[in-house]
């Protein structure tokens, strides 16, 4: 059964409630976007596997720790999901970037697929799918399907805002998969808005209407 964490780190935090302000313009949230999701990577990466290594310090042969097997696979759900590429390539930059190109239908809020491309070996690879936001749930699931339809086996989500409803899809349809938030807001709008929410992540970072 998969779990739910909310990273309620005091920075996290903090970087959200700027992002949440209307009065925040593209660059400052584009940059606070990139540094959540840093912080974030930080967290979800607790329990990748380490191999031992055999080195030579300048002082003496040691026996080290350094990752083991096959190289995450970060995959954003376009286009939000771009915005928190960069900072969690910041801490594993040798991941590879696969895209899951999804929108939401603004009249049935139901999410339309366009585009997919994965990095090789799916089926070996552990998946970190990330979207900002969790609102119906309709995207990420769609998204979980695409990856196991192509034969992903190993899948985490992570977003910053969700809602209980957006949980609840993703429990419901994929209940194995762990849920990695940044904070868990009220519920949806009649719009398929997140409340309180931060409006439409894809629109702030991108500066577009
Ligand atoms: C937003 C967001 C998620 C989706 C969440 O994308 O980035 O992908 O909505 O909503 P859901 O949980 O109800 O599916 P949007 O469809 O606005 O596309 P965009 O990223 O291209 O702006
Ligand atoms: N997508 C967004 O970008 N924001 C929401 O509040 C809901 C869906």
């Amino acid at each position: 059964m998969g779990k739910v964490y909310v990273f309620d780190h005091p920075l996290i935090q903090h970087k959200l409630t700027y992002i949440r302000d209307l009065n925040t313009g593209t660059k400052e949230f584009r940059e606070l976007v990139d540094e959540i999701a840093t912080l974030m990577a930080f967290e979800i990466t607790r329990d990748l596997p380490l191999e031992e290594v055999e080195i030579e310090t300048p002082v003496s042969k040691a026996t080290a720790k350094v990752l083991s097997g096959k190289k995450l696979g970060i995959v954003p759900i376009l286009r939000a999901g771009l915005g928190m590429v960069d900072g969690i390539l910041k801490l594993i930059p040798a991941a590879k970037v696969g895209h899951v190109g999804l929108y939401r239908d603004p009249e049935t809020l139901k999410p339309v697929e366009y585009y997919v491309k994965l990095p090789t070996d799916v089926e070996e690879r552990d998946f970190i799918l990330v979207d900002p936001m969790l609102a119906t749930g309709g995207s990420a699931v769609e998204a979980i399907n695409s990856l196991k339809k192509r034969g992903a086996k190993n899948i985490k989500f992570m977003c910053l805002v969700a809602c209980p409803e957006g949980v609840e899809a993703i429990k419901e349809a994929h209940p194995e998969i762990d849920i990695y938030i940044a904070a868990l807001d009220e519920k949806l709008n009649e719009k398929g808005y997140i409340v309180p929410g931060l409006g439409d992540a894809g629109d702030r970072l991108f500066g577009t209407k």
